[in-house]
């Protein structure tokens, strides 16, 4: 997500010799700053200095260098083994997997580093971020630099070690800093208050999905609460979607198909409805929640959304090709169109609605447990619902075959008494 409206810029008075520092802040608590020394300005090489800070709710927060990961000089902050500092890894992005280890990276974690009050902070200096594998970066001329930034909710990491192996970010996106207002000062730490000047403070704090305006002025005890409320939040969401995603497509949308194939009794058809209708209510919220968490977190381009819309879209039309066909197999007494196209929608959108729920769980970075569970129940779930449909094929074609000699269709009432006729 590109943030333009991102301009929290601590200024200093350049004309005394401190510091400036451009200051980013996503979700109002993760924030991440930057400096320049005058030093690195004036050659294009040599030191700069970036905090990153976040409250430790978040299991590891990342910046890097770069618009998209692919190609980009990431570091990523956890918490060190003793929990009290942080430990700061540098990585390259490669693409849309966990990037790689960066054994060039000329790093030092700084003074000033470390966790107070439940807020993690990483006070860094990079000697050589000016060029990395895969990209550069301009100090002295251009003021426009393009940066990534990635977070993950969740438990400490608490470890030492710089290659500490990581769960994919929750969230991620990309933004433009504008390096005129971090640039000046000495080649020093401009992260403790002795060498930085903050009394000019501009304070417009974005985050993405809310206008800059909204958060000004709040102080930082409320912005904490404010973005612990916005991720628990998104959670719930997520939960509620997935939940009400899954329950339509691994639970009532197969159940209302199956039990239209292999059961038989009086009224069997206002069952499927019933169950199908209220199935198709559940993924109409799952699709609204969905479409609200994949526009704020630009996900929209990503396989899941695109097959939820397909999906929505599909299952619109199915009641109106159900009652088409309903009607018309009452009476012509066989499949119509209708029926072959309610049939075939049916039996596209329920294999891809529970393959899509897979593709939701990696897309949310899901914990493996979370993923087997709804593997394992997916796949006796498409496997039932599959049998289902050969044995009611079979049964249908006795039946249909078997009409010819009896009569005792014509006893029944209605074609839905017996659903292996019936559909
Ligand atoms: C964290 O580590 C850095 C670098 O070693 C050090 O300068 C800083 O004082 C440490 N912070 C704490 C709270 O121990």
């Amino acid at each position: 997500m590109r943030i333009t409206n991102v301009a929290a810029v601590v200024v200093s008075l350049a004309s005394t010799g401190f510091a400036a520092i451009a200051k980013t802040v996503f979700y109002q608590n993760i924030q991440y700053s930057l400096n320049i020394p005058d030093t690195t300005v004036t050659s294009g090489v040599g030191d700069i200095y970036f905090q990153l800070s976040a409250p430790t709710l978040y299991q590891w927060v990342a910046l890097g260098q770069g618009s998209s990961m692919s190609g980009s000089n990431i570091f990523i902050m956890y918490t060190s083994a003793d929990g009290t500092n942080v430990t700061v890894s540098p990585r390259l992005g490669v693409g849309n997997q966990q990037p790689q280890q960066d054994t060039t990276a000329q790093i030092a974690v700084l003074e000033g580093s470390g966790v107070h009050n439940g807020v993690m902070t990483a006070n860094v200096r990079c000697s050589n971020c000016d060029t990395w594998q895969g990209g550069s970066m301009e100090f002295t001329g251009s003021s426009s630099s393009n940066w990534i930034y990635a977070y993950r909710t969740g438990s400490a990491i608490n470890s030492d070690d710089i290659w500490a192996n990581l769960v994919q970010h929750n969230h991620a996106g990309s933004f433009n800093w504008d390096l005129s207002q971090a640039r000046g000062g000495a080649d020093v730490n401009p992260f403790l208050s002795s060498a930085t000047n903050t009394t000019a403070t501009s304070s417009a704090p974005a985050s993405p999905g809310r206008s800059s305006s909204d958060s000004q002025g709040s102080s930082s005890a409320e912005d904490a609460t404010d973005s612990s409320r916005s991720q628990e939040q998104q959670e719930r969401m997520q939960t509620a979607h997935a939940v009400c995603a899954a329950v339509a497509f691994v639970g009532l949308f197969p159940i209302g198909a199956i039990l239209i194939r292999v059961a038989s009794f009086d009224g069997l058809v206002w069952v499927h409805v019933g169950i199908q209708a209220f199935a198709l209510l559940l993924f109409i919220a799952a699709v609204g929640l969905g479409l609200s968490m994949a526009v704020s977190g630009n996900q929209l381009n990503q396989a899941h959304p695109i097959i939820g819309l397909v999906l929505f879209a599909l299952l619109m039309i199915q009641p109106v090709l159900g009652w088409m066909h309903h009607v018309l197999y009452k009476k012509y007494q066989g499949r119509t169109l209708w029926s072959h196209a309610h049939l075939t929608v049916g039996r596209i959108a329920i294999p891809l609605g529970i393959i899509n729920g897979g593709l939701g769980l990696q897309l949310s970075s899901a914990d493996r447990s979370a993923k087997i569970a709804y593997g394992v129940v997916a796949g006796v779930v498409g496997v039932t619902y599959f049998a289902a449909i050969a044995s009611g094929e079979v049964k249908r074609k006795r039946t249909v075959d078997g009409a010819a000699q009896s009569e005792k269709d014509h006893a029944r009432s209605d074609w839905e008494s017996s659903g292996s006729t019936g559909v």
